[in-house]
């Protein structure tokens, strides 16, 4: 063995003994490998796409399997846009022309920050100020306090009006938009806003195409497949837990898939004209992964045995998720599910970690009043039958146990 080999032999022993309360700083992070790989090679992504599409004939994944090319989506612009968040004080006022900050800091182009930290940060950025899509019927709405507060948009402490940005569009113009924050924070990043309602704006600025606004707050219809089935804002904080993605089980889930997901969506939702920088996608998808971080681990109690007997054949494993189960075995209102886009004869079985603060519940969002009102015998909203016909003592365990969640 030569010195200098058996030098650096030494070096690495005494760097293992320094390290050996912290776990190794550079130690390589995976999560930063598959993010780095992700936006240095569209090889990739498209491997990661193949290999989550759960029916490749849908509409969904057709698309996908044709556009997500190099050639294709991949030879769209990477957009950086200028954005201004949207305030109480822009009511009843011109569109902003100035205070664009560029919220992209020292970010370069497809550049991603080199440590878990930096990527996270960069994902929660965006996830607040990223147009994900832009919506010129938002402009008359701002125009008038009332119909501001008539579509469900609600200031922050700071002034933040259900976290839009004004945006500088191609050619100069401002418009306003939405970012994920609008639909996906209550407040909570991640927890569905129960009181926007997108439908409305529609109609309330005369632009509707179709009959819309009558989706109701909280849902839309998400799915271009001719069919009405508007489906809930979904709880993005156990997104990690989850076996598959979306309601109907269309991607099976993971860290690339999920970044492929947001990219492919961004793409589509403001009509394939750019798509974000890859680093962007990858940030949102690692910081929804790092939300499970808050959500309470399933601990044993009174309900939990009540559980494991009525619900665990489905809501299984530390996720409290398990394998998409045929539409007809839960009776729930099943539009989406039936989606000739997004549709594989099945459902997802959503993970229950953080259900106790998840007041809109199914697909349809037909229940709004919790865990509570799910295992209600009395609710109005039809199907997932499991738990109702429990004695009253055993539902309430049941209940106070999905409430620890
Ligand atoms: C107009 C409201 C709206 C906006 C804006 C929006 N989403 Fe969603 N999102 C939805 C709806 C509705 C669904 C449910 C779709 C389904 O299950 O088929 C959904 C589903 C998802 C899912 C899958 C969740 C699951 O449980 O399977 C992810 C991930 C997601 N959105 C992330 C994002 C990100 C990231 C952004 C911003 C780039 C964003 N969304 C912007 C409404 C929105
Ligand atoms: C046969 C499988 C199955 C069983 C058994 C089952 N569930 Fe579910 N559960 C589902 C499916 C599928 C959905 C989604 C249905 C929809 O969105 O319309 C769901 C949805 C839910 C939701 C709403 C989650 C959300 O984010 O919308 C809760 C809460 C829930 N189940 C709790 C329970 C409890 C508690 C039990 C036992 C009393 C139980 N489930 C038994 C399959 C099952």
């Amino acid at each position: 063995m030569s010195v200098v080999r058996r030098a650096s032999l030494l070096l690495l022993a005494l760097a293992a003994l320094a390290c050996e309360e912290a776990a190794a700083p550079d130690a390589p992070d995976p999560l930063v490998e598959d993010g780095l790989a992700f936006v240095a090679e569209p090889a990739v992504g498209r491997a990661a796409l193949e290999a989550s599409l759960v029916d490749p004939t849908n509409g969904y994944s057709a698309l996908r399997l044709a556009r997500y090319t190099p050639d294709g989506w991949g030879a769209l612009t990477a957009w950086r846009p200028r954005v201004r968040p949207v305030t109480v004080r822009d009511l009843g006022a011109p569109a902003p022309t100035d205070g664009f900050d560029d919220w992209w800091g020292g970010l370069e182009g497809d550049a991603l920050p080199t440590d878990r930290a930096g990527i996270e940060m960069l994902g929660a950025r965006a996830f607040t100020h990223f147009p994900t899509q832009v919506v010129p019927a938002l402009r008359s709405i701002l125009a008038d306090a009332d119909a501001a507060a008539a579509v469900g948009l609600t200031p922050d402490a700071d002034g933040r009006l259900s976290h839009l940005v004004w945006v500088e569009v191609p050619g100069g113009r401002v418009e306003p938009a939405l970012t994920c924050a609008t639909c996906h924070s209550d407040g909570v990043a991640g927890r569905p806003n129960m009181a926007f309602d997108l439908g409305a704006v529609y109609d309330l600025a005369a632009q509707a195409r179709t009959p819309r606004g009558r989706w109701g707050p909280g849902r839309v219809d998400v799915t271009g497949d001719g069919v009405d089935n508007p489906t809930a804002f979904p709880d993005l904080r156990p997104i990690r837990f989850q076996t598959h993605l979306h309601r109907a089980a269309t991607v099976r889930n993971g860290l690339l898939p999920l970044a492929v997901r947001i990219e492919t969506l961004m793409i589509t939702s403001t009509g394939e004209a750019w798509r974000p920088p890859r680093a962007v996608a990858f940030a949102l998808a690692a910081y929804l992964w790092s939300m499970g971080d808050d959500l309470p681990p399933p601990v044993d109690g009174a309900g939990r045995a009540v559980f494991d007997a009525t619900c665990a054949r489905c809501h299984a494993g530390e996720g409290l998720a398990g394998a998409p189960v045929p539409i007809d075995d839960v009776g729930t209102a099943d539009a989406v599910a039936r989606s000739p886009e997004r549709g594989t004869g099945r459902w997802r079985v959503p993970s229950l970690r953080g259900v106790a603060d998840r007041m809109l519940l199914l697909a349809s969002g037909g229940v709004r009043g919790g865990v509570e009102e799910l295992l209600d015998p009395a609710r109005a909203a039809a199907g997932h039958p499991f738990g109702l016909d429990l004695p009253a003592a055993e539902r309430a365990a049941l209940v106070g146990w999905l409430e620890g969640l």
